[in-house]
């Protein structure tokens, strides 16, 4: 008989749960109140099960290693599903399947998934309580890895069940690791589905439904699955949007505080730029973050944009954070801390490649094996993470948690592109930026599959992420462009081109403060750019240099040429992702490029920067 928590008042819920235990048939189900204690015994009840490792007190609090199955250490994207009612309406970017019939497959392999398991109930909240941007969900699942990375990541327990109240909505996510217990049966450290996954989501009745693994945004439904895919398509709905997006403040000297959003694909240094250290010159100048992965912006009675994170920690790549690269990563996983498949030290700290220069002498590996530096293999996956609460970062935003959002003055659009695209470009206008943000390019790295240095199109850094016709998607940003009387100004930047030796033309990390600087100045009518053509660019000039004296202005204008005819090849790559759309794609796009062509033939083959194309900014200044 199934027992209920007293504030439970939700009818609708309370079906939900007990018809999908009746399915799974759990040998007990448990509704997690999001308590201290609640996580303190389920991080034990993990220990005793041999899934988490504590680490040494003293150097890592409160903190755990998990070694997941080397078979179930990343999202799977090929397994994923956007399954609309009609083929057309998921688009070709997402894999489909007729909805009625992912049911049926579905309900056959859920079927007793939970047997010798117990079903954890997962009330949570994405936003700040009480926002009005914000969305509840309950997750259903069996793996108690997920209930605490949930409480790190959502604002998760009972009071959620109190906002739900009697009719109040949520998305309901169910999820298995699809690996039921005989009578007897002794389980395994990290249990998942070797052979089946299916991580599906059905964008009209607004549900999730995740079989077969137990690792992060696989499994963790808040995140990718309800925050992006699901919203993406509730945004859509209602006028909002629901991008993958860091939000950052800058505040300046005078304590003027200007918000950011910011869209980079994987592996471009998302959560470097949320907690962006300016140079030691920049004295009086702060970033703040609100967010490092997802924003929801929703536009308020005065038609102002607002934005909120809806998460409530990180779950950030581990290799190649340092010190030196985010401090204030390193310092936010301190203590109170989720490792995922890093290496451990035989002090019981944790280690990745790029934490130090020189690795320990010998490490247990993120396979549980002795590791020496000559072992000649990775110690922590490529895909390790650590899942911190974002309170614990110390620049986190003031702001952070306000209800009523940040107010958004810039959306920045980057991605990895050795040749081609300059440093940094503001759009002519909205729609400028929406083309350039759906044509978005990233190269892909040594990490990832696939050939290296290929550009693979990821528009707007949704490519994985977009929960119906990403050409609708396009659409919707250029209506919801429409309906606002101000809208942010949209910038495109790129810290990674390089020279003909292959050298990295920026030093980026903290020198990416002197573009921010001239973005939010070029946001808030106080910096100036001339006109090239392709947008709106800073000359030598209009960026802030002190501290980097040494950076002339022929570094500079080698890093903001535009060549002609490689941007001709580029607009005709962006054709391959066109004609993929052909059916959805917004007409306007079709005729930015044509604009985009004729600006590029009005120019001088190789388009550089000089002085003396200054041009007044909106406010007067030079
Ligand atoms: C992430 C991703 O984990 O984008 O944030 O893959
Ligand atoms: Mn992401």
């Amino acid at each position: 008989m199934l027992k209920y928590p007293d504030n439970l008042r939700n009818e609708k819920l309370r079906t939900w749960v007990a018809d999908m235990a009746a399915l799974c048939k759990p040998d007990r189900v448990v509704w997690c109140n999001g308590s201290e204690k609640e996580y303190d015994e389920m991080c034990q009840l993990l220990v005793e099960g041999g899934t988490f490792t504590k680490l040494n007190e003293t150097l890592r609090p409160n903190s755990y290693l998990a070694l997941s199955d080397p078979s179930d250490v990343a999202r799977v994207e090929d397994r994923t599903f956007i399954c609309s009612r009609h083929k057309g309406d998921a688009g070709p970017t997402n894999n489909w399947v007729e909805p009625e019939q992912m049911k049926s497959t579905l309900m056959g392999l859920f079927d007793g998934c939970m047997r010798g398991r117990t079903m954890y109930v997962i009330p949570f909240c994405m936003g700040p309580y009480g926002s009005p941007i914000s969305q509840l969900g309950v997750e259903l699942t069996d793996s108690p890895y997920v209930v605490v990375n949930m409480r790190i990541m959502t604002r998760m327990g009972s009071k959620v069940l109190d906002l739900l109240g009697e009719v109040g909505e949520f998305v309901p996510c169910l999820h298995s690791v699809g690996a039921p217990l005989a009578p007897g049966q002794k389980d395994v450290a990290w249990p998942c589905n070797k052979e089946v996954k299916y991580i599906v989501h059905f964008p009209e009745e607004r549900s999730i439904w995740s079989y077969g693994s137990g690792y992060g945004g696989n499994a963790l439904l808040g995140k990718k699955c309800l925050a992006l895919r699901i919203a993406s398509v509730m945004a859509r709905d209602e006028g909002w949007l629901a991008e993958h997006m860091l939000i950052l403040g800058v505040e300046a000297p005078d304590g003027e505080k200007t918000y950011v959003a910011a869209a980079f694909p994987s592996a471009c240094g998302k959560t470097n730029f949320a907690m962006l250290i300016p140079p030691p010159a920049f004295d009086g100048w702060k970033v703040t973050t609100v967010g490092d992965d997802i924003a929801w912006i929703k536009p308020d009675e005065d038609g102002k944009l607002r934005a909120i994170n809806p998460e409530a920690g990180y779950f950030g790549v581990a290799p190649g954070t340092s010190d030196k690269t985010n401090p204030n990563a390193m310092a936010t996983c301190r203590a109170n801390t989720i490792f995922t498949n890093v290496a451990r030290t035989p002090e019981g700290d944790v280690w990745w490649e790029g934490m130090t220069k020189v690795p320990p002498p010998e490490l247990i590996d993120w396979q549980g094996k002795p590791w020496t530096p000559d072992s000649g293999r990775k110690a922590a996956h490529p895909n390790a993470r650590f899942t911190a609460p974002a309170y614990q970062n110390p620049v986190i935003d003031p702001d952070w948690e306000n209800p009523a959002g940040v107010p958004i003055e810039a959306l920045i659009f980057g991605g990895r592109r050795s040749n081609v695209v300059p440093l940094v470009m503001q759009a002519f206008n909205w729609n400028y930026g929406v083309y350039l943000a759906a044509t978005m390019g990233s190269e892909t790295t040594a990490a990832a599959v696939g050939q290296v240095g290929q550009v693979r199109r990821d528009p707007f850094a949704m490519l994985p992420f977009c929960g119906y016709h990403v050409a609708d998607y396009f659409n919707h940003w250029l209506q919801f462009g429409r309906n606002i009387s101000e809208p942010p100004r949209i910038f495109g930047v790129n810290w990674f081109r390089t020279d003909k030796d292959g050298k990295f033309l920026w030093p980026g990390f903290g020198e990416n403060m002197r573009v921010l600087k001239w973005i939010v100045g070029r946001a808030t009518g106080k910096a100036s750019a001339v006109e090239g053509p392709l947008g709106r660019m800073p000359r030598y000039e209009d960026l802030d240099w002190t501290g980097m004296e040494n950076f002339t202005r022929e570094d500079f204008n080698d890093l903001m040429s535009i060549d002609r005819m490689q941007w001709i090849q580029e607009l005709l790559s962006h054709d391959d992702l066109f004609i993929r759309l052909y059916d959805r794609i917004p007409k306007e796009l079709i005729f930015l490029r044509e604009l985009i062509v004729s600006g590029l033939w009005r120019s001088p083959e190789v388009w550089e920067l000089a002085p003396e194309k200054a041009q007044k900014a909106p406010n007067g200044a030079a």
